[in-house]
């Protein structure tokens, strides 16, 4: 029998390191560009109240439910549902879950790079970047820097992993989050302070009911999932490493309002910028490397902005990456009793296979389309409208017809403090009636048959 066998999971050492690294999961890359760019297009502060709407109603219970699988069954994703429900078809959602993280984990350190790699482009080379944003942007990313500087991204990566869950992630996070929150707060208030900022606040608040569609609406609730990071694994994983005692109810709280906080804040320090120097903030993914630089440009101690903003980019990203790595990562441990280093060789080599191409689509590979979409596209959509929701759709099937809703409450109530409150129970409620239907809708759309 193998050692490993015997040996105690690992456990986060507090409440506050564990909540740290759900929020560090969860604020990324989503919170940053993809928030404000899709709140822009759907009527700004009418897709914002929707969204929160849609946090609360869906997110809050699928994150529960997430967090009592993980915690109950001290076990990764794919491990946590086959020793749940044995010998059963109900392992489907963990597999789904295990390869839902490697695919984005394809394409997410890409952008990652990027970011860092603008760190230095703001410090070192600011001129050549900001003479022409969009041809230095291609120039990047589609040259050797973008590659180099994923792989050191995944680099950065692997060495916090390879420390282990308290050393490594919990103390990673700890320091990275507080720096995020305080990067994030220098740059808004440089922002807010900007002549014309108002109008930005107003593009952001605002609502305006005419430009929100059906499509909006169901854009708020995909992206309600993709930015608490839930129908991937992410959050059983990380529960798993919970202690017994510990409270998911505060979790749940602070890790949803850090997520939206951020989400907001980060608004706040792009579009006031973008506005008040009479750019167009309906870029879509170009705004983060070619609006924003030229916005900067314009600015006193532009150069030094720019090169905090890019941090803060990467930071939010790197925390993220980590959550995605330690799913396959800790799925080899448990299902094939690996250890860690063979585990994270394993996922490299992996990596590189299926992140290089990523890397390419922005040079050699821009023209090869597959179904339209260029190999980048691909694992991006096929995970975040495919694999996602139906892993989600399976995990509420899951908690209401296998693990059954009054356990998963009973895990999450195991605090006596969570025992009075409110979220304890509406949860059953909103876990069967609403989530199931909620995430359906999210599929149909998705698969183009409700739109
Ligand atoms: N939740 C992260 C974000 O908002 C994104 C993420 C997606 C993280 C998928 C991990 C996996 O950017």
């Amino acid at each position: 029998m193998n050692h490993h066998h015997h040996k105690e999971r690992e456990k986060f050492s507090s409440q506050f390191g564990q909540i740290m690294a759900m929020v560090g999961s969860a604020v990324g890359l989503g919170n940053i560009w993809r928030f404000s760019y899709i709140l822009g297009i759907n009527g700004g502060g009418a897709f914002l109240l929707i969204y929160i709407l849609c946090v609360v109603l869906v997110g809050i219970p699928v994150l529960i439910s997430e967090l009592s699988v993980g915690r109950s069954s001290a076990l990764s994703s794919f491990n946590a549902y086959k020793k749940l429900a044995p010998g059963s078809a109900w392992i489907l959602p963990g597999a789904l879950g295990v390869l839902g993280a490697t695919v984005i984990l394809g394409y997410y350190p890409v952008v990652a790079g990027w970011a860092l790699g603008y760190v230095f482009e703001s410090l070192f080379n600011w001129n050549a970047v900001t003479t022409n944003t969009e041809l230095a942007f291609t120039v990047f990313s589609s040259g050797w820097k973008a590659w180099t500087f994923a792989a050191i991204a995944l680099l950065a990566t692997v060495l916090v992993l390879l420390r282990g869950v308290t050393a490594g992630i919990e103390k990673s996070n700890k320091i990275l989050m507080p720096l995020l929150g305080l990067i994030l707060i220098v740059l808004v208030v440089r922002s807010l302070t900007l002549p014309g900022a108002v109008k930005g606040v107003e593009f952001l608040f605002v609502p305006d009911f005419s430009r929100l569609g059906i499509n909006g609406i169901l854009d708020a609730l995909g992206h309600s999932f993709y930015s608490l990071s839930l129908g991937m694994g992410i959050m059983i994983t990380y529960a798993s490493y919970m202690k017994k005692e510990s409270n998911l109810a505060e979790a749940t709280v602070v890790i949803v309002t850090m997520d939206t906080l951020i989400a907001l804040l980060a608004g706040l320090a792009i579009f006031p910028a973008v506005f008040a120097l009479g750019l167009n903030p309906g870029q879509g993914a170009g705004l983060a490397f070619v609006t924003l630089p030229g916005a900067f440009a314009q600015m006193p101690g532009g150069r030094f902005f720019s090169a905090l903003f890019f941090l803060l980019l990467f930071i939010a990203a790197l925390t993220s990456i980590m959550s995605l790595m330690q799913v396959p990562i800790a799925f080899l441990e448990d299902e094939w009793k690996m250890s860690k280093r063979r585990a994270l060789l394993i996922v490299c080599v992996l990596l590189f296979i299926i992140g290089t191409p990523a890397v390419l689509s922005f040079g050699p590979l821009a023209d090869r389309l597959i179904f339209g979409f260029t190999y980048f596209d691909l694992l991006d959509k096929f995970a975040n409208n495919i694999l996602l929701p139906v892993t989600a759709f399976l995990g509420a099937l899951f908690i209401i017809f296998r693990f059954g809703l009054a356990a998963s409450t009973e895990e999450f109530l195991t605090d006596a403090k969570n025992q009075r409150s409110i979220l304890g129970r509406l949860y059953p409620f909103a876990e069967k009636y609403i989530v199931p239907i909620a995430i359906a809708l999210i599929l149909l759309h998705a698969t183009g048959l409700f739109s």
